[in-house]
């Protein structure tokens, strides 16, 4: 994972264009952090492979909800505050106490955003015949909440549905499948969070964009379907040896590998390793689809992306099957629209 080790560039970076405009008070730190010594430090203090600006503002957040004097009214009625001046508010209170962030950068973030199951649903209507039956391996996959892409994008949902997920085709890719049939659903972790533990769901809500409490009902959403959802299996393991273990159980079905912001955050070493197992899945039959940012995955060797994502930040979807590994498209970070621009195609 290659997170810029420059604090200034980090922050300025740390969203997408539209999303500073979907989050202007979260954009309004970011900025305010580009040119705070003390924010910079606070960055450089956590582990490398977290040194995320996600993770200070997921802290913050944390602290909000958990009812720190000031920081709860602020993140509470954020919605209210005009940007600048609430981005100075919560600065003013990390100058005073920066321990409320620094006391948690033993975590990770390790957002799990069900809008990706969207992106997921497509592609996967895209690739597999409708009598097949599936085994999704989700690699890095937090609390497993894009484990269950079948039940969660069902069109059917109505519009008030906190799960109901909107996803703009912005290219459409040829279908195969209206449906597929998933047997079996495994969650790879090094650091697998339980639906069932408070704290976990907790962590996962901080991790969420306060300005945006559309996804936070999705979560919250999920959660409770979770209980009626089928069950899932967990490895708690390096994605390498997790994926090795999940593979070696998928002896009915196909196995089907999913990795989404995940190999992003796995060291040069792991990507590579991964990857080689990974493609050895696939030779003797698996699918592998993974959608992450195309800079921070360079360690293992994707095929180069084709034609021009709609919007700027985008994430990169890659393909690989029996015969061909690929670049599919684009989608948005969050699942809120997919783009297939593939020279190839989904085989027929
Ligand atoms: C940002 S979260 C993404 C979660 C999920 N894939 C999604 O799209 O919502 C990244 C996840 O990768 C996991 N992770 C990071 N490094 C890992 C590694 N080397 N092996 C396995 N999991 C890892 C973290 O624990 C975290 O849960």
């Amino acid at each position: 994972m290659s997170w810029s080790f420059e604090p200034a560039v980090a922050f300025r970076h740390a969203l997408a264009p539209k999303d500073r405009e979907r989050i202007p008070r979260y954009a309004a730190l970011l900025a305010a952090w580009e040119s705070s010594p003390l924010a910079g430090e606070i960055l450089i203090a956590a582990p490398a492979t977290q040194r995320n600006p996600m993770l200070m503002l997921a802290a913050l957040h944390f602290e909000a909800r958990h009812g720190h004097p000031q920081l709860a009214e602020l993140f509470r009625n954020i919605l209210h505050f005009e940007p600048t001046a609430w981005a100075s508010d919560v600065h003013q209170v990390l100058i005073g106490e920066p321990d409320l962030i620094t006391r948690h950068l033993h975590r990770r973030t390790q957002t799990n955003e069900i809008g990706r199951s969207a992106s997921y649903h497509y592609i996967l209507r895209s690739l597999v015949s409708p009598t097949e039956d599936l085994h999704l391996i989700d690699v890095g996959g937090s609390m497993g909440m894009n484990l269950f892409p079948d039940l969660v994008g069902d069109d059917a949902r109505l519009d008030t549905d906190p799960l109901r997920l909107v996803c703009d085709v912005r290219a459409a890719a040829p279908l195969r499948a209206d449906r597929y049939r998933v047997s079996r659903r495994t969650l790879v972790d090094s650091a697998p969070l339980d639906v069932e533990n408070p704290d976990d769901r907790d962590w996962l809500r901080a991790c969420l964009w306060p300005e945006q409490p559309e996804r936070l009902a999705r979560f919250d959403a999920a959660c409770a379907a979770r209980e009626t959802w089928p069950d899932i299996e967990t490895i708690a393991a390096d994605a390498s040896e997790g994926l090795r273990r999940a593979l070696a159980t998928s002896v009915s079905a196909r196995p089907v590998i999913l990795n989404s912001w995940a190999m992003a955050y796995f060291s040069a070493d792991t990507q590579r390793e991964f990857a080689i197992l990974a493609r050895d899945a696939v030779r003797h039959g698996a699918l592998w689809i993974s959608i992450e940012h195309p800079l921070l995955v360079t360690a293992a060797d994707l095929p180069p992306c084709q034609g021009e994502p709609w919007e700027d930040g985008a994430s990169a979807v890659w393909v690989a099957e029996k015969d061909s590994e690929r670049h599919w498209g684009y989608a948005h970070p969050h699942g809120r629209w997919i783009q297939f621009v593939s020279p190839v195609g989904p085989k027929a």
